[in-house]
């Protein structure tokens, strides 16, 4: 397997911050690129901050964390992305802002690099039809907190040639993950599965069946989940589970997958989650 020296990350959010951080960790130059500086210094103060907790948990040492980040390079210009051999894009979850960053991409990048998108739910046959290079086009699905979580999909799209899949595979695993492959369908394994069951603990507290705590307390303390379901809502962010629902709707018209109209209004009322300060549970700033 040869090992990559350069990535690229487009989007220094939650989960592209973790992309950043944790090829940075395996000692790959990594270039992160978001859509102007406050967005950037924030995205890479969130990775400082992980990092220097590593520390005083004694879960590495102040020369690993500083290593990591002597290897993290940021910008606001997807040209410096030009030199990467893999570039992983992380931003919104929507399909009009990954075809712009993929047909950009697909401009300024090395023709053989391998343009991967972290979309839960979108399709990547799709995204990869925004390129001149379809076969060089793929999943990899990181889940959140990335540095922790082990698992990351790997979506292989119609098109997607054996030479690309083999240098996503050998990413995952230089980066210290796990792969499980999937075809190009909504949602992929884990939220397919993972989705309704979120939806299904808004119906529950809808429909008056149960309180937030109860519904959380029965599935961690019932069935040894590290977080019950409205607590992990929060977590992966109700805006975000709101567009994958709709996505999955969309895709399957099957009723486990439509959002309820619940989570729908708190999306409107800006009850994010943790990110907003609001959600099934208040947090504090
Ligand atoms: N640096 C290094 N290690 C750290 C760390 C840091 N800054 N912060 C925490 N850790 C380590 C801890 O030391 C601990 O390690 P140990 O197990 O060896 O003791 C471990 O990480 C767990 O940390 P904590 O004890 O502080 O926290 P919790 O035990 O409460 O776990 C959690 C936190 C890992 C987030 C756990 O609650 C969990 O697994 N939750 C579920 C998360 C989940 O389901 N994610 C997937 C969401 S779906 C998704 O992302 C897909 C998307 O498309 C929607």
């Amino acid at each position: 397997m040869t090992e990559l020296k350069r990535v690229g990350v487009v989007g220094c959010g939650l989960m592209g911050s973790g992309i950043v951080q944790v090829s940075a960790a395996a000692g790959i130059e990594t270039m992160v690129r978001e859509v102007d500086q406050a967005t950037l210094d924030k995205g890479l103060g969130r990775i400082r901050k992980f990092l220097e907790g590593g520390v005083e948990k004694g879960k590495m040492t102040a020369q690993d964390k500083d290593k990591t980040l002597a290897h993290i390079k940021g910008t606001t210009r997807l040209e410096d992305l030009a030199d990467c051999e893999l570039i992983v894009e992380a931003v919104v979850e929507n399909i009009g802002a990954k075809r712009e960053v993929f047909s950009t991409l697909d401009k300024v990048t090395k023709p053989d690099a391998v343009l991967a998108s972290n979309t839960s739910s979108l399709s990547i046959t799709e995204i990869a039809a925004t390129t001149t290079r379809p076969d060089r086009v793929l999943g990899l699905h990181f889940f959140n907190p990335v540095p922790l979580m082990k698992l990351v999909e790997i979506i292989r799209a119609l098109p997607t040639s054996d030479a690309a899949f083999d240098k996503a595979k050998g990413y995952v695993e230089q980066i210290g993950k796990t792969a499980v492959i999937c075809k190009d369908t909504p949602g992929f394994v884990v939220n397919r599965l993972l989705v309704p069951y979120l939806l299904d603990a808004v119906r529950l507290l809808e429909s008056g069946i149960a309180s937030r705590e109860d519904i959380d307390n029965g599935m961690k303390l019932g069935c040894g989940y590290p977080m019950g379901p409205l607590t992990l809502l929060d977590f992966v962010g109700l805006d975000t589970t709101y567009y994958i629902a709709n996505i999955m709707f969309e895709e399957f018209r099957q009723p486990q997958f439509a959002p309820p109209p619940l989570l729908k209004r708190m999306v409107l009322a800006g009850y994010m989650g943790r990110k907003s300060g609001r959600g099934f549970y208040e947090y504090g700033k």
